[in-house]
């Protein structure tokens, strides 16, 4: 498959795919969030792959969603296809997919920038990273999530704010607040980005999947089904050879060799 608005590499077990639409700020067309599904896919059923790295240009991750592709569109159209979460496309397999991926943002992640990027499992920023949600200042509001994922990452009182006044949050905020998990600095981030995916890759890939679910749960119950949801997982972790693999690696003093990864 050969992409136009994005650029997809393989180094070793990470598979990149890198934004690429300069002459309009990586605005995400519906063109190009079909190409990101079509990447995540390949890249989800690909067994060489075990961690997905997802970045944008040094000066813009994302400048949200098109603007002039979205100016013509009615209710009704964006109702019947359940905009923009309509089945097979690229938002909705970015929710679904089940290995984990990392965004690695610099410069702005705005609107749709911003919502992609908290759809990843989470986010290494640069320090010029710029998060923010403005969709208030073209007369709309967060369609893919931002409401509701900026809440849960920052709380309230921010995420209201900048859905409210289309503020603009630094890396150093960012930071701060617990919507990005490290700064690098800008030359950095995407190698970083894919030596943390490595590393993920490098562990037993079902775990790392249980991993991911359980956290996710987090946001999905109520603490006692959260934790219930843990213990079931953690039970069953008891079933997988990579399990019995990394306890006598322990015991033995050596690097467990995984079988699944
Ligand atoms: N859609 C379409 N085109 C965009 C775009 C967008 N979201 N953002 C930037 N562009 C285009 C500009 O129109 C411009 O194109 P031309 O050269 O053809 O005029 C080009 O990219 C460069 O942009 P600027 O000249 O504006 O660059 P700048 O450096 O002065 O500003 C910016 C950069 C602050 C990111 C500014 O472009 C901006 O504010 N963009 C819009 C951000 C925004 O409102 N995002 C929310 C979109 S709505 C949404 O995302 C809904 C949702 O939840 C799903």
């Amino acid at each position: 498959m050969s992409y136009e608005l994005i650029q997809v590499e393989i180094q070793g077990a990470v598979g990149l795919i890198r934004l690429h639409r300069p002459d309009a700020m990586n605005a995400l067309s519906v063109a190009l969030i079909n190409e990101v599904g079509v990447a995540l896919q390949a890249l989800e059923q690909d067994e060489a792959i075990g961690a997905i790295v997802l970045s944008g240009g040094e000066k813009v991750f994302a400048a949200g969603a098109d603007l002039k592709e979205m100016q013509s569109k009615a209710f009704t159209e964006l109702y019947l296809t359940d905009f923009p979460q309509l089945p097979g496309s690229g938002w909705e397999r970015l929710e679904r997919r089940r290995k984990p991926v990392i965004a690695a943002v610099s410069g702005y992640a705005l609107g749709g920038g911003c919502e992609m990027a908290m759809a990843c499992d989470f986010i290494l920023a640069s320090n010029t990273a710029r998060f923010g949600q403005p969709e208030i200042s073209v007369g709309t509001l967060p369609g893919a999530g931002g409401t509701q994922r900026l809440a849960r990452a920052v709380g309230k009182a921010k995420a209201m704010e900048m859905c409210l006044t289309g503020r603009m949050m630094d890396a150093e905020e960012a930071e701060r607040v617990g919507l990005v998990s490290r700064i690098v600095p800008v030359a950095e981030l995407e190698a970083e980005a894919i030596k943390t995916a490595a590393r993920i890759a490098a562990m037993s890939r079902p775990i790392a999947m249980m991993v991911k679910e359980s956290v996710d749960q987090a946001f999905e119950s109520g603490l006692s089904a959260g934790l219930m949801f843990e213990r079931r997982a953690f039970a069953s972790s008891f079933s997988f050879e990579d399990r019995t693999e990394g306890m006598a690696a322990f015991a033995e003093k050596r690097r467990p060799e995984f079988k699944h990864r």
